[in-house]
């Protein structure tokens, strides 16, 4: 099946499991994430040889459903296959874990699974590393930050294009509002396409 396919059938699960549920602390419905978390991703293959696309467009469209929905693990072995499954499940934190252990042990199951399911955790706190919350505290602010510099000391290894973009997002956290929505703050252009059948 095409990968567009695939990817079209993750979606419309998602966006019917998340249903009305929002970005937290925005009103932006939250399939708006979960195309950020996508388009990460898309950049990612366009850099790294060998990538399963399809594995990480489906787990990226996937990766909150276990956590925040009504939607179970059969389900999804049983419309995406196994491997979907097993991605998402790792995605997913373990609810019974004491809070401080709760990070630690995600990482640890993330990195028994292919390296598109430690891009897609790289490309969900890229995406979720934009201007914080009106209400969120410094406090709150600097943990983030600190959980998004545990995530990628784990998973750095996992995606060196994504690496180095949440990088470039810790060491920007928190951007301020305006500078991030300036027409002249674009870096860089596309990157290039990576060169395939050589090397
Ligand atoms: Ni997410």
């Amino acid at each position: 099946m095409a990968v567009q396919t695939l990817y079209q059938q993750a979606l419309k699960f998602a966006a019917e499991r998340h249903g009305e549920q929002k970005i937290p602390g925005s009103s932006i419905p939250y399939v708006a994430h979960l195309s950020n978390v996508c388009m990460e991703i898309l950049f990612a293959a366009a850099q790294t040889a060998g990538f399963n696309l399809a594995l990480a467009l489906q787990v990226a469209l996937l990766h909150d459903v276990l956590e925040d929905t009504n939607a179970t693990d059969a389900e999804l072995a049983e419309q995406f296959g196994a491997a979907v499954a097993c991605g998402v499940r790792a995605l997913t934190k373990n609810s019974a874990s004491p809070q401080a252990e709760k990070m630690r042990d995600a990482l640890q199951r993330i990195k028994q699974q292919p390296k598109e399911v430690w891009a897609v955790k790289l490309a969900d706190r890229i995406a979720n590393l934009q201007p914080p919350p009106a209400q969120w505290t410094k406090e709150k602010i600097g943990q983030y930050r600190q959980e998004a510099q545990t995530i990628y000391e784990h998973l750095k290894d996992g995606n060196a294009y994504l690496a180095t973009r949440l990088k470039d997002a810790i060491e920007k956290y928190p951007p301020k509002e305006r500078e991030w929505l300036a027409p002249n703050n674009v870096e860089s252009p596309l990157p290039a396409p990576l060169e395939r059948g050589r090397g």
